[in-house]
């Protein structure tokens, strides 16, 4: 066994260290590493309810969000915006919200136009009013607000029987990155919030997962990419050579949403471009 576990590390580290390599290539390269699993056309192998369920989905139900209610926190720009057009586009009701009235309605607007059925509420997920101190701030804007939802949300999403929660953490939490200590533990403090819940509720057959980013073109960060030296120094830090896109984010929100990943939770996964799994790789060109 222990020399069939050494050759699925060997392939896993082979999968980063091609990773970085041929970046410059535009060759991703990723692993997946299963559990026990059946294929499904083996009835076989014993497993629980919702795998059976999961097997014998027909391949378009597992690529819809038909049916399925999603909320996403800060959606009116950014990242937050590009999982509301992902999931609504994949057949989700969903329902937003972010501090500013003019620019909810002016998405709310936009999104009717296209089709998408999504509502939304002007509303601060930061419950705390004790926002003098930078940690305090951080800590709850980035983990109290997540988990004072999970924790709200618990009982629906219990009684959808096909629960699924999507952090959004950032590699700092990963990764040290000079991007202030207390921030780094706010977003590693989700991504073991993430793992926690996972376990905790799995028994409710709800799923938790988190998505770690590594700088992504946002408002947030606009003013950063746009400082010449500071870019490129980000796209030499990164194998694929470049920030990435909301879309690029939204994509893997909505795939840990579906019914396609019904057996994925408790990951920490991170869209980088490659960052987290490179060590040092001299530039030649
Ligand atoms: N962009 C990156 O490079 C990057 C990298 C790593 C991690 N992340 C993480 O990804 C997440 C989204 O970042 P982003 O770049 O998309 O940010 P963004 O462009 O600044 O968008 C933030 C969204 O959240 C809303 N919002 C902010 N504070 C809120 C509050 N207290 N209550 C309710 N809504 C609020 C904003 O609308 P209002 O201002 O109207 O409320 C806006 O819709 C953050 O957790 C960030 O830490 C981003």
């Amino acid at each position: 066994m222990s020399a069939q576990g050494a050759t699925k590390g060997a392939i896993n580290q082979l999968t980063k260290t091609l990773a970085c390599e041929w970046a410059k290539d535009n060759i991703r390269n990723n692993a997946v590493a299963p559990c026990t699993l059946k294929s499904i056309d083996q009835g076989e192998i014993k497993m629980g309810d919702n795998m059976v369920q999961a097997g014998s989905r027909r391949r378009d139900d597992r690529w819809s969000l038909l049916g399925m209610t999603a909320l996403v926190t800060g959606g009116t720009q950014g990242i937050g915006h590009a999982v509301v057009e992902e999931l609504a586009g994949l057949g989700a009701k969903v329902h937003t919200c972010s501090r500013n009235e003019a620019n909810l309605n002016a998405c709310l607007h936009d999104w009717e136009k296209k089709g998408f059925e999504v509502t939304g509420s002007v509303c601060d997920v930061m419950s705390s009013d004790y926002t003098a101190e930078e940690f305090s701030t951080v800590m709850t804007i980035n983990l109290e607000s997540a988990y004072h939802l999970c924790q709200l949300a618990h009982l629906l999403l219990k009684a959808s029987g096909v629960g699924s929660i999507v952090c959004i953490s950032s590699i700092a939490g990963v990764v040290a990155l000079n991007v202030g200590s207390i921030y780094g533990a706010s977003k590693g403090a989700i991504n073991q919030l993430t793992k926690d819940l996972a376990c905790g509720w799995a028994k409710d057959n709800i799923r938790s997962n988190c998505v770690a980013p590594w700088f992504i073109r946002t408002p947030l960060v606009e003013a950063a990419l746009n400082d010449e030296q500071f870019s490129k120094s980000v796209n030499a830090r990164t194998p694929l050579g470049r920030p990435g896109e909301p879309k690029e984010v939204s994509s893997l929100v909505a795939f840990l949403c579906l019914p396609a990943s019904s057996y994925i939770t408790g990951q920490i996964i991170c869209v980088d471009g490659g960052v987290t799994v490179s060590g040092f790789l001299p530039k030649h060109d």
